[in-house]
C-alpha cells in the first residue's frame, strides 16, 4: 500500500494488569500482545511502522525489533493517546498519505479489517475514519455518540453519563487518518478530562469543528478488537485465539479430543492425522509431524516431533528432537538437545539432555543420559547414570553401535564404550571399554553361610 504508514501506541504501562512487564509485551498463546500487531500489517507492505514506546521502552524496543523493521519513537510521560501520537510528528515531516493507528493491545485484529478500513477511509475521501463495533458489553471502550447518523465525538467510559454509557457502539482505537490535517489538529486537543489526558478520541470533534470528514467502519466480528487491560482480558482473548488454532488445526486433519483443555500455541504446526489427547500444551516453535500420538498431560516446548511418533503420559519435553517412530513416555523428560534417533525408545522415568540416542536405541526405564553419544541398538539398562558432572566441568560419554549396557549401571565422564561391548550390570565404569568386550566394574559377592542364625541368637 503506497502512502500509507502504521503507528502502533505502546507507551503506556498498563496500569490495570498490576504488573511491572510493559502491558504489550505479555504473551497471549506464545507471542507478546504486539507481535500480533506487527504480524497484522506486514501484508500491507505499509511505507513506514512505527511504535510509540515509553513505560520500559528498551524490552519493547527489543522485543519489537526482533520481528519486524520499525521505528520507534519515545513518549515520556505518558500524557494520553493524542499526546503519544504527537511524538512521531518528526518522522512525518514531508510524508503525505494515510496514518493507520492501531493500538499494542488488540491481538485479534485481521489484515482483512485493516484494508477494509483503508479503503473506505480512502473511498471516503474522509479525514479520519475510526473502525467501530456494536458490542453488548461496552464496558472500558469510548463509545461512539452520533449526530443525525454521522459520528459526532467518542466520550470515553470515564467521561460518560449514565445515558452515554448505554451506548453499545463503541471505538476499537483503530483510525485510518489522513496526515495532511493530523498534527496540527492534535495540538489542539486539551486535557479537559476526568484522567486529565490528552485523548486521541476528541479528534473527532475538532475535525467535524472544522468541518472535515470524519467516517465510521464496522467491524465484522467484534470480537476482532477485543482490548486487554486486565488479566481477564488477556485470558479472555487467549482462550479466543486458542479456540481458532484448534480450528484450523482439526481443519487441517488434526484429532484434537478435547479443545477445552488442548493449548497450543500461534506458531505450533501440528501435521494431519495426528491425535491430541485431553490436557497438553503445545508451546513456542514447536512442530508435531503427522501421525503421532500425543497423551494426556504432555508438555512440549520449541521442539520438533517428526512423524509417526508416540509421546506417552506426562512427558516435559524442550528445546528436543524425536525422529520418526520414536516412542517416548510416561513420564519421560526431553532437556534441551535432547535428539531422539528413529525408532529409538525413551521410557519411564529416563532424563534426556544434550545427548543422541540413536536409531532403535532403548532406555525403557529410569535412567539420566546427559553429554552423550550413543549409537544405534544400544541398549541402556534400568538405572543407568551418566555421571557427566564432575562438580566443576561436564564431561563426553560415547556409547557405540550395539553396546549393552547393564542394568545399575554408572558411567563416569568422560568414558567410551565400543562397539558391541557389555558392561555387567552394577558396574562403575571409569575407563574406556574396548568394542566387543564385557566390563565388570563391581564388587566380587561374598556369602557368609548360617550368619542370619548368629545374629538372632541373644
Ligand atoms: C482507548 C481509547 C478508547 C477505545 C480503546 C480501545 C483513548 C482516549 N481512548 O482507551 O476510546 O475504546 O482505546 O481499546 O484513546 N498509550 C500510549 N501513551 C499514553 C497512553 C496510552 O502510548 O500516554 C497507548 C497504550 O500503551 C495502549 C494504547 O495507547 O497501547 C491505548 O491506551 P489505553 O490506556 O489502553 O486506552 P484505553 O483506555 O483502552
Ligand atoms: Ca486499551
Amino acid at each position: 500500500m503506497a502512502n500509507t504508514h502504521v503507528v502502533i501506541l505502546a507507551a503506556g504501562k498498563g496500569t490495570r494488569m498490576k504488573s511491572v512487564a510493559p502491558k504489550v509485551l505479555h504473551r497471549v498463546a506464545g507471542l507478546p500482545m504486539i507481535e500480533y500487531a506487527l504480524r497484522a500489517i506486514a501484508p500491507l507492505n505499509v511505507t513506514s511502522t512505527t511504535i510509540v514506546v515509553g513505560y520500559d521502552g528498551k524490552l519493547v524496543r527489543t522485543a519489537a525489533s526482533e520481528c519486524a523493521d520499525v521505528r520507534f519513537v519515545n513518549q515520556e510521560p505518558q500524557l494520553g493517546t493524542a499526546h503519544a501520537l504527537m511524538q512521531a510528528e518528526s518522522v512525518f515531516t514531508g510524508a503525505k498519505g494515510t496514518l493507520v493507528l492501531l493500538a499494542g493491545d488488540i491481538p485479534l485484529l485481521s489484515t482483512a479489517t485493516l484494508r477494509t478500513l483503508v479503503a473506505t477511509h480512502r473511498n471516503a475521501g474522509a479525514a479520519a475514519t475510526v473502525l467501530t463495533a456494536t458490542v453488548p458489553r461496552p464496558f472500558g471502550y469510548g463509545r461512539i455518540m452520533r449526530a443525525r447518523g454521522r459520528i459526532a465525538r467518542i466520550i470515553e467510559e470515564c467521561d460518560a453519563t449514565p445515558d452515554q454509557r448505554n451506548i453499545k457502539e463503541i471505538n476499537s482505537g483503530v483510525y485510518a487518518l489522513e496526515l495532511a490535517p493530523l498534527f496540527d489538529a492534535l495540538r489542539q486537543v486539551a486535557a479537559e478530562n476526568v484522567q486529565g489526558e490528552y485523548y486521541l478520541t476528541d479528534l473527532v470533534s475538532i475535525y467535524r469543528r472544522q468541518k472535515l470528514l470524519v467516517e465510521t467502519v464496522p467491524v465484522e466480528q467484534a470480537e476482532e478488537i477485543h482490548g486487554i487491560n486486565s488479566r481477564t482480558e488477556l485470558a479472555e482473548v487467549g482462550a479466543i485465539l486458542r479456540q481458532g488454532k484448534n480450528e484450523e488445526l482439526m481443519a487441517a486433519g488434526v484429532t484434537i479430543e478435547d479443545p477445552a483443555t488442548t493449548y497450543v500455541d500461534t506458531d505450533v504446526t501440528v501435521g494431519p492425522d495426528t491425535v491430541l489427547h485431553p490436557g497438553i500444551t503445545l508451546e513456542g516453535r514447536t512442530v508435531i509431524g503427522a501421525a503421532c500420538e500425543i497423551h494426556s498431560g504432555v508438555r512440549i516446548v520449541d521442539s520438533t516431533i517428526e512423524d509417526g511418533v508416540t509421546i506417552n503420559n506426562h512427558c516435559v519435553i524442550t528445546k528436543a528432537h524425536v525422529a520418526t517412530g520414536a516412542r517416548v513416555g510416561p513420564f519421560a523428560h526431553l532437556r534441551p538437545d535432547a535428539d531422539i534417533r528413529h525408532e529409538a525408545k525413551i521410557g519411564n522415568f529416563v532424563e534426556v539432555k544434550k545427548a543422541v540416542v540413536g536409531r532403535r536405541s532403548k532406555a525403557n526405564h529410569l535412567a539420566y543420559l546427559g553429554d552423550a553419544t550413543i549409537g544405534e541398538d544400544v541398549n541402556i539398562g534400568a538405572g543407568t547414570i551418566i555421571c557427566n558432572y564432575d562438580g566443576v566441568a561436564k564431561h563426553q560419554t560415547v556409547i557405540e553401535d550395539g553396546a549393552f549396557i547393564g542394568s545399575d549401571t554408572q558411567l563416569i565422564a568422560p568414558v567410551t564404550v565400543g562397539k558391541g561391548a557389555y558392561i555387567a550390570s552394577g558396574s562403575s565404569i571409569t575407563d574406556d571399554v574396548p568394542p566387543g568386550s564385557l566390563a565388570v566394574a563391581r564388587v566380587r559377592q561374598s556369602i557368609k553361610k548360617g550368619w542370619a542364625e548368629r545374629k538372632r541368637r541373644p
